[in-house]
């Protein structure tokens, strides 16, 4: 839920480091703090954004070689300048950044108290580093040596970076839970360390995603050695060469990360797209799918896993296998599945959807499958995220960083390789005619195409937002594959507007909701043509005439809606199983919107991160 960001080597570590931690803001922004090593620890840490450290630091030597820093998202202690990171131990000998939740901190607390130790704020990460100071003093030993006896008495999540002042010219890091990525310098003259790879892509492509259970000691002009915390021995890691650049994370000239990534999305969907489907031979090549092709035709039921967008990104999936490959399909959300002590044999696949890779929820559903002996299967945003790692095989979305904590590419891209995956399986099993393929992988083909001509409604869906971005409260109705964008158009809205808005499946207005309708009642309506029309007409006739504000998404040349509706917001035809693709983007465009007009923090709601890696 935190960000971490390090730096040792020849360079101006401060500079690197503060810019780093601008970027992983989306991580997590109640405080933020430094240390930099010049001859003595020098820490200086803040509540509030980044920014806020960055005018305090302006009092303070910044000047060094080696620099750790962390932008925090409370989970143990308030936010307040005591509990932001990094916390030094009693000696003000070691400094150490984390990010996770420590579960077994207050037994360890307690002892550590009984050992004279004191305590300056209410943070499990301040026991850690106290309980290093205490190894290293009772043993005799190194601050790596001490960071692994340490880690091993540990029960929680964690990514960490550890400096002493007794040993100059190194970092220590660790892993298990939490991710930490290391940039490694030309000929191992430096090392960048971040939660992810954005404080350091443009010094070196060149990483190393620790696992779990992983740490390692860095010193600049000295190969990198990884080692297992349990018992030191070496591991092999390999390095990757990254995709990430610069641009793809500054906002490219649009005023927030939400709404650059919105309008990635024909780039996004071509990028998932790219080199999976061969139209001319209406064939589909998903390597995931290609190496366990037996597994998914045997399999009895696809249980799929995810939380918030991704979860919504399931319910279209749960349409798109049962109707196009015959799968029998359940959606279960990580934080339920993952205790309801569900029945999961061999037979079953389960398939965990998560842009970030790193959402606790669906990890810790994902780690329980497993060990019921289900086959886990990927779909991530993140390359080398935790729950990439920890699953049996995948396929990324490769939608590129999604900075803005309401997701909007993650969900087309998922949704986009869902749908490849259902047409591959359906082709696979013999559910779908090879004109039936040719003509999905058509549409799927033509879909980056549409998502333009969508875009070009924005300044249409503006107007409409200055009209509603009052209203206390929205309704979203959709049937069909439109039901899980309702629900989708209904999250962003609560999310970044902070209006209260529900998702409904049309035909559910009758039993109870429509009580709700009223002139003061503004409801969004995804009436495409091919999804149960007549059906939604009639929905739309029943709002009329008790007075509700109709939006309504339509088809392009629509009549009969756009009759009675107070406004209409057109999207290009498009087959229905990829409708969703489609019409989120309107509704996406709406809650910005509205969230921009009522000065909303599109980028940093109150409340939210952008990865929840705690429960
Ligand atoms: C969606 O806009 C929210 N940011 C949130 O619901 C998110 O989808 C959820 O936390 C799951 O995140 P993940 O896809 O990274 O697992």
């Amino acid at each position: 839920m935190c960000g971490i960001v390090g730096y040792i080597g020849h360079r101006k570590a401060y500079p690197i480091v503060i810019n780093g931690l601008k970027r992983l803001e989306y991580r997590g922004y109640d405080s933020a703090g430094v240390a930099i090593a010049n001859g003595s620890m020098n820490v200086i840490k803040k509540q509030g954004k980044v920014i806020e450290l960055e005018n305090e630091a302006k009092n303070h030597n910044t000047h060094g070689t080696i620099c750790i820093g962390h932008t925090r998202w409370a989970t143990h202690g308030e936010p307040s300048d005591r509990n932001s990171h990094p916390h030094a131990s009693n000696s003000g000998k070691i400094v150490l950044i984390h990010n996770g939740i420590i579960e077994n901190y207050d037994t360890i607390k307690a002892e550590l108290i009984g050992r004279g130790y004191v305590f300056h704020s209410d943070t499990d990460t301040e026991v850690l580093v106290n309980l290093i100071e205490d190894i290293k003093i009772k043993n005799d030993i190194s601050i790596g040596r001490a960071v692994q006896l340490a880690l091993t008495q540990i029960i929680g999540a964690y990514a960490i970076a550890v400096y002493d002042t007794d040993r100059k010219e190194e970092l220590v890091v660790a892993k298990l839970g939490s991710p930490l990525a290391i940039g490694i310098g030309e000929n191992f003259s430096e090392y960048f360390i971040g939660s992810d790879a954005s404080p350091f892509i443009e010094y070196t492509k060149n990483a190393i995603y620790l696992e779990d259970g992983e740490m390692a000691v860095i010193k600049p002009n000295e190969e990198i050695k990884v080692r297992k915390i349990q018992d030191g021995t070496i591991t092999e890691s390999y390095i990757q060469e990254l995709e990430l650049n610069l641009e793809q994370i500054e906002k490219g000239g649009y005023d927030h990360f939400m709404i650059k990534e919105i309008h990635e999305q024909p780039e996004a969907v071509a990028d998932t797209l790219r080199g999976k489907v061969n139209l001319k031979d209406s064939k589909i090549s998903i390597s995931g799918i290609r190496d366990n092709i037996e597994r998914f035709k045997n399999a009895n039921r696809i249980i799929i896993v995810g939380c918030g967008t991704s979860w919504h990104a399931g319910l279209v999936a749960e349409y798109l296998f049962e109707d196009l490959a015959r799968i029998p399909v359940e959606v279960e959300y990580g934080s339920e599945f993952r205790y309801r002590n569900p029945i999961i044999t061999e037979k079953d696949i389960v398939i965990a959807i998560s842009q970030s890779g790193e959402t606790a929820d669906t990890l810790a559903a994902i780690k329980m499958a497993k060990e019921k002996g289900a086959f886990v299967y990927g779909v991530c945003n993140v390359v080398g995220s935790t729950i990439a790692r920890e699953t049996d095989a995948g396929t990324y979305t490769h939608a590129g960083p999604e900075i803005g904590v309401a997701s909007t590419k993650a969900f087309t891209t998922q949704i986009t390789v869902l749908a490849m995956m259902a047409i591959k399986l359906g082709q696979e099993n013999g559910a779908l005619s090879k004109s039936r393929v040719k003509e999905l992988l058509k549409d799927l083909q033509e879909i980056p195409k549409k998502i333009e001509e969508t875009l070009k409604s924005e300044e249409a869906i503006k107007e409409i937002a200055k009209v509603y971005k009052d209203s206390p409260n929205f309704l979203y109705l959709g049937r069909g594959y439109n039901f899980p964008s309702a629900l989708e158009g209904a999250l962003k809205l609560k999310e970044i507007s902070y209006i209260h808005a529900e998702g409904y499946p049309a035909a559910e207005m009758k039993h109870g909701p429509i009580a709700l309708i009223d002139e003061k009642m503004p409801v969004v309506v995804i009436a495409t043509k091919k999804g149960y029309y007549e059906k939604i007409l009639s929905n739309v006739q029943e709002l009329k005439a008790r007075k509700g504000k109709i939006i309504a998404v339509v088809n392009k040349g629509d009549t009969a809606i756009r009759a009675i509706a107070d406004h209409c917001i057109e999207m290009p035809q498009v087959a229905e199983e990829l409708s969703t693709i489609i019409s989120t983007i309107p509704l996406q465009l709406l809650s910005y919107h509205i969230a921009i007009m009522r000065g909303c923090n599109v980028d940093q709601p109150r409340n939210l991160a952008k990865s929840v890696t705690v429960e």
